[in-house]
């Protein structure tokens, strides 16, 4: 038995076909997708185009991401303001690139999921945690040890932290499979894994792969989502090309940036000027 197991494409669809037609070529029985289809990279529709080809042809089981709790809240909250901007353009691309049917699709799926057949040992899966799409399953997650000690399975797998990385607490183990599409370390080769299953037990094979980055990039342009949210992706197409991942921090001093020279800004309203400071602290 042989599933394997994708996270976090977040719209790399260049990759995910890479992963995709890896697996098929091992004979892969079954597919596990955890979420965050979408958002970071552009033309989410062929990422989208892909998953349900995918939903057609092969037996696959599907769970939502916290990005795509993100577009579905937005959806439900017509006053929260999304910008073209490095804070929320992105967002917004990817949330004007979506149809009915994968509004529908989020909606009809859960965060996290169990999977059982007669002959294997159960496990459960999710995008962050089996209770919230954002709970990052991390060391440093003071929660971590009672989440895995409670579990009622032997083995959990988590996304949503784009690394690929096994941890054991006793006789409960916890896999993260990396990200698909904006894969952190590994100089930015796409990750994901297949799980061998046997009646004792399921163990992982982690895969790193070379794929198509420079026609990624090239996407980026030909999208138009450049100006929308011009150093959110710069620091996506940073990632890209080599596994170090600075969104975060670099949002974070945007922030304090814009704290420290603005009266009465919050996000998303962070003037351009502040993202250009804290990208070149970052990137150089
Ligand atoms: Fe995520």
């Amino acid at each position: 038995m042989k599933i394997a197991v994708l996270g976090d494409i977040h719209s790399n669809h260049i990759a995910l076909e890479a992963c995709i037609n890896h697996a098929l070529e091992r004979k892969v029985d079954e597919f596990i997708f955890l979420g965050d289809y979408i958002s970071d990279c552009p033309y989410p529709q062929r990422t989208m185009r892909v998953i349900y080809e995918m939903m057609d042809k092969y037996r696959c089981h599907f769970i939502r991401g916290n990005r795509e709790d993100y577009m579905i809240n937005h959806r439900n909250q017509p006053g929260e303001r999304w910008t073209y901007s490095s804070a929320s353009g992105n967002l917004l691309y990817t949330y004007e690139n979506l149809t009915k049917k994968d509004f529908d699709f989020y909606e009809s799926i859960d965060i996290q999921g169990i999977y059982i057949k007669e002959g294997y040992p159960a496990f459960r899966y999710c995008h962050g945690s089996l209770t919230s799409s954002t709970e990052l399953l991390k060391p440093e997650n003071e929660n971590l040890e009672s989440i895995m000690l409670n579990l009622d399975v032997d083995l959990l797998i988590g996304a949503h932290t784009h690394t690929q990385e096994v941890m054991q607490f006793g006789k409960k183990k916890l896999i993260h499979p990396g990200s698909v599409g904006i894969p952190w370390y590994h100089n930015g080769k796409t990750q994901y894994m297949i799980l061998h299953g046997t009646d004792k037990g399921w163990e992982e094979e982690f895969f790193q792969l070379e794929y198509d980055v420079d026609t990624v990039k090239e996407e980026f342009v030909s999208s138009g989502i450049m100006e929308k949210a011009f150093y959110w992706s710069k620091l996506n197409l940073h990632t890209l090309y080599t596994g170090d991942d600075y969104t975060s921090p670099c949002l974070q001093l945007a922030k304090k940036l814009c704290e420290e020279g603005e009266e009465n800004v919050s996000w998303p309203d962070i003037p351009e000027k502040y993202w250009e400071m804290a990208f070149q602290n970052f990137i150089t």
